[in-house]
This record gives C-alpha cells, structure tokens and sequence, in this order.
C-alpha cells in the first residue's frame, strides 16, 4: 500500500508537498491531516526547524499508525541574524496572516539596499514510521527580499524572496520551477528514496 499521511494543514503547502511527491513517487496516496481522524496536534514548540518536524510528524505518525512526512520551514533573513526562522509563521502575531507578515517583514527592512537584503528559505522534512524509525532532511535556497511584493502565486513569504539565478519572484515562478529550487523541493527528494522503501516494504 503507497499511502503517506502529510502532518500539515496548510493547503497551499500540501498541495505543494503532494504534487513533488506524486512527480518522484508514481502512484502515491497522499492523505493530508483532514483526510484522517482528527487527533491531539501538540504546538510546534521547538527552537530548531528539525524539531518541529518531528513533533508534527511524530503526532500523526501515532495517531494514525501510517508512516508520516511533516515539513517545517521558514524565511532566514541574514541581517536580522536568522530571523523570523521557525517563527516565520506568526510572526505579526496571531492570528497568522501572510499579508501582515509581509508588511511586517517589509518595514523592517526599510532603506535597506540589496546588499542587506540576502535571506533564505529553510525547510526540514522529517519521515517517521509508527515502528518508530525516524529520518530528516534539510533544504535551503538562498535569495534576497525585495522592496515590494511581485506576482500572485505560492504562499507566504514568496512576493517578497527572489532566489539566487532567477528573474521574477517566487510567487511569480511556474509551479514547477519553484519545487526544482525550492527548499521544500530540495528536503523533499532528498528523502524520498527513504520513503519509497518504506512503503514498498509494507
Ligand atoms: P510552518 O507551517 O509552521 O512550517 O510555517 C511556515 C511559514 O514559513 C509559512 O507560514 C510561510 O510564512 C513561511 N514559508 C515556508 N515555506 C515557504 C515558501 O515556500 N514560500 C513562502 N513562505 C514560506
């Protein structure tokens, strides 16, 4: 049976983890946590993008006893020594909001040339199995943070972060362009030989 459970419930990510899934794994039954019986989901209190993984992967992978992938990522930037990292999300506070973020991001950057302006994107994607065997791999992908938001796709911080080589925006890159050099593409098929052997085994 080739069916995974991805720990999120962000849908605009979980699109993005299915559809560079089914392109490494042919055939694969991607379950996402509204697919599943609905269980305790503890907070994401780690310091470290690895950390949170594996809380959200080790949760469904229990709950559901199918092996699971979670991802945790965010935006790195250089001179705000690494900031807003595993915060990313919240960052404005609560309630979660992209655009207040990105606003947020914005200004305190402000009068920044672009020689101040290089971030990155950081994703860990942690593979547990219900027999406890756990796996993480790290993707990043460098770029800068530009003056103003450009382009209508992807989520997130992804108006504002043009990565190193391209031309336009991540929000304004192909979807297939993005999963190429994205830090969730990197992470991803990094770990999916790990995945495929596992469900083979089943
Ligand atoms: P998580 O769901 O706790 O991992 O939070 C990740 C947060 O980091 C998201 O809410 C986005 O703000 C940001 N983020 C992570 N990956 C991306 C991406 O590929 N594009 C844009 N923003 C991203």
């Amino acid at each position: 049976m080739r069916r995974i459970v991805i720990a999120t419930r962000n849908t605009k990510k979980l699109a993005e983890l299915r559809r560079i899934l089914a392109a490494e794994i042919p055939g694969i039954d991607v379950l996402g946590l509204d697919d599943v019986e609905p269980f305790e989901e503890p907070p994401e209190i780690e310091a470290t993008f690895e950390g949170n993984a594996l809380i959200k992967a080790r949760a469904a992978a229990a709950a559901t006893g199918l092996p699971t992938l979670a991802d945790d990522s965010g935006i790195c930037v250089d001179i705000l020594n690494g900031m807003p990292g595993v915060l990313s999300a919240r960052w404005s506070g609560a309630p979660r909001d992209d655009e207040r973020n990105n606003q947020l991001l914005l200004a305190q950057l402000t009068d920044l040339s672009g020689e101040r302006r290089h971030a990155e994107f950081r994703c860990a994607v942690a593979f547990v199995q219900p027999d406890g065997e756990e796996i993480i791999e790290i993707g990043v992908m460098r770029g800068r943070i530009l003056p103003e938001p450009r382009g209508q796709g992807g989520f997130g911080y992804d108006p504002l972060f043009i990565a190193d080589g391209q031309a336009v925006s991540n929000a304004e890159l192909p979807a297939g362009e993005k999963d190429r050099v994205s830090h969730r593409g990197r992470a991803l098929r990094d770990i999916v030989p790990a995945v495929a052997t596992a469900l083979r085994a089943r």
